[in-house]
């Protein structure tokens, strides 16, 4: 099916390289008809990647915003509103960094100011998002906003550390926000949570390699790759889930819902 999107306007965040999440997001939103804006952390552009993806979906435009500055984010919703002609009818949050993983601290021994960065970069630009949007006024009535989030939030894997808080935070602002949002404006907000998926943040965690496999393996249909959560973005963007908000949107193979699998016991005999 195709131009589920036409006309359809939004603002990617997120797209690293071709391994990102947000990068099949753009390639699937460009293919079904949309036009965007997309965006990254002045830093992360510096390899000029984000710039091929960007003449593939018919040029669009790059606006560098770190999100953890309010100034960069109403910036980035002013001019793209500009550079596409009106509101918004869709967002993509697809961004996540964890300094404490980074810096190899452990979660008993926390160094705070990092994992302030954490949350403020990976959930609290989440609500600062939002909040730009919605005192600017840049979002069209059934607008939809997704962000993306993992089962860490609910479960505790335990390498995936401080990330699992802010996810936690990231899924109650889509809840919080959501019903604001959609009594004021009849926008959408919802996030997916995705399988494990072999991207940079993805393999920045600990045993991401063998935690891949365990997941592939007790889930029924397997993971969900990075452009089968495009697809899902693109349908959570599309008139077709108008009525979807405040929810947290499993988009795991069925990982989330199984307690047992004979792949799990066979994998672990084999190793
Ligand atoms: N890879 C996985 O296993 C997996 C699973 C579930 C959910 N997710 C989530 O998917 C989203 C995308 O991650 P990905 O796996 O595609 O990895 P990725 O590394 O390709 O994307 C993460 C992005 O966050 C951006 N970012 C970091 N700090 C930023 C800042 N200050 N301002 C603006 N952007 C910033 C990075 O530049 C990068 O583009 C994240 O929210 C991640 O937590 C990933």
């Amino acid at each position: 099916m195709n131009n589920l999107l036409k006309g359809k306007k939004g603002i990617i965040f997120g797209a690293l390289n071709d391994k990102s999440i947000a990068w099949e997001a753009a390639l699937k939103c460009h293919e079904q008809g949309a036009t965007f804006v997309l965006t990254n952390a002045p830093i992360a552009m510096r390899m000029g990647e984000i710039n091929k993806l960007a003449e593939t979906c018919g040029n669009a435009k790059v606006i560098p915003c770190d999100v953890s500055k309010t100034e960069d984010m109403e910036n980035l919703i002013a001019q793209s509103m500009e550079i596409l002609g009106g509101k918004i009818d869709f967002i993509l949050h697809s961004v996540g960094m964890s300094l404490n993983i980074r810096k190899g601290k452990d979660y008993t021994d926390i160094d705070y100011k990092f994992m302030h960065d954490t949350l403020d970069i990976s959930a609290i630009s989440f609500h600062r998002l939002m909040q730009t949007v919605y005192k600017m006024d840049a979002i069209n009535e059934w607008g939809s906003i997704v962000g993306l989030t993992y089962i860490g939030a609910q479960r505790v894997f335990p390498d995936y550390h401080e990330m699992g808080d802010a996810k936690s935070l990231l899924e109650s602002y889509a809840r919080s926000f959501g019903y604001r949002f959609g009594k004021e404006k009849n926008v959408r907000v919802n996030t997916i949570s995705q399988s494990p998926t072999m991207t940079t943040a993805g393999s920045g965690v600990k045993g991401f390699g063998d935690f891949f496999d365990y997941a592939a393996a007790l889930s029924p249909l397997g993971n969900a790759s990075a452009e089968d959560c495009a697809n899902y973005c693109v349908l959570m963007f599309s008139d077709l889930s108008k009525k979807v908000t405040m929810q947290n949107l499993f988009h795991d193979g069925g990982f989330s819902f199984t307690g047992f699998s004979y792949d799990v016991f066979k994998m672990m005999e084999n190793k």
